[in-house]
């Protein structure tokens, strides 16, 4: 048996041609154009890349992109000015300041700085609040994207046991709110887990999110099991040529697929949900502030 392949990347398409539809809307309508700020401090090639992405998706989708480029050397005062000037200006919706900051800088100081209301990544204080307390706040860009290709497949998760491997603010820890919203049975396992195969074995909706290329094997899976492969992990591929890579999950993806009921893989499963959700939560971000 081979599980359903979960085509992330056509979901998302079809998510940013349903956004570009509604910031059309608001302009005919109201007059409103949504507009999202990216800060990159320094050169990190990844982060580079990410950057231009989500730059190039944003204008696509009809929304005003400001790119804020800013040497490695720029002071954490100096970025607490920028992101001030970023909350008081009408026309940006959205404000992310792309992880990792240089090491002078106090990123938590940063993220806390910028207003709740235009966090698009949710990662203020406020919007984790919110989101724990089941209400309102802008939900973090991988889990809710991971979340929507869950329920692609299984539209009622209730009473469902649910594993996610992997306790970061960024996915793990709001990907566990979002599935106990859903009236999930929730365990959060990590690198200190006792039994994890057997713990993995025990979930219905299995996320990775470790960063351990191929970590999950097939027979930690549970037969049907909807598995969420959010790792994206470079590795050698000989195979293609000298110094070559290739693109790996955090789940042994040819094992696991054998088993599970639906799965998405790597790359074209979660990661194009992330830019598409940036651009949910910009639009999302915008209508609030501008009702
Ligand atoms: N760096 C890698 N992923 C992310 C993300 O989702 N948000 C931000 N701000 N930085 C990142």
């Amino acid at each position: 048996m081979t599980g359903t392949i979960i085509d992330g990347k056509a979901f998302a398409e079809g998510l940013r041609q349903r956004i570009a539809g509604r910031v059309a809307e608001l302009g005919r309508v109201h007059g409103v154009q949504p507009g999202l700020a990216v800060v990159l401090v320094g050169e990190d090639p990844a982060s580079q890349v990410y950057v231009r992405n989500k730059a190039k998706q944003t204008v696509e989708a009809g929304m005003r992109s400001f790119e804020h480029r800013l040497p490695a050397t720029t002071s954490e005062a100096e970025l607490l000015a920028l992101v001030a000037r970023l909350n008081a200006d009408e026309a940006v919706d959205g404000i992310l300041v792309q992880l990792p900051l240089p090491p002078h800088v106090n990123a938590q100081k940063v993220l806390e700085a910028i207003d709740p209301a235009k966090d698009v990544d949710g990662f203020h204080p406020v919007n984790v609040g919110r989101v724990a307390t089941g209400g309102g706040g802008l939900v973090p860009c991988t889990p809710l994207g991971s979340l929507m290709l869950i329920k692609s497949v299984r539209r009622d998760l209730a009473g469902l046991d649910a594993v996610v491997v992997g306790r970061s603010n960024i996915v793990g820890k709001p990907m566990a709110q979002l599935l106990l919203a859903e009236s999930c049975t929730v365990t959060v396992a990590h690198s200190r887990t006792r039994d994890l195969p057997g713990v993995c074995r025990r979930a219905d909706v299995l996320v990775a999110a470790v960063g351990r290329p191929q970590m999950i094997k097939g027979d930690w899976v549970k037969p049907g099991a909807i598995v969420i492969d959010v790792g994206i992990n470079r590795v050698p591929a000989p195979e293609l040529g000298e110094g070559k890579n290739r693109l790996v999950g955090d789940v042994a993806y040819a094992e696991a697929s054998a088993v599970a009921g639906a799965i998405t893989p790597v790359p074209g499963g979660v990661g194009p949900m992330t830019i598409a959700c940036l651009l949910h939560n910009t639009l999302e971000s915008c209508c609030r502030r501008r009702g």
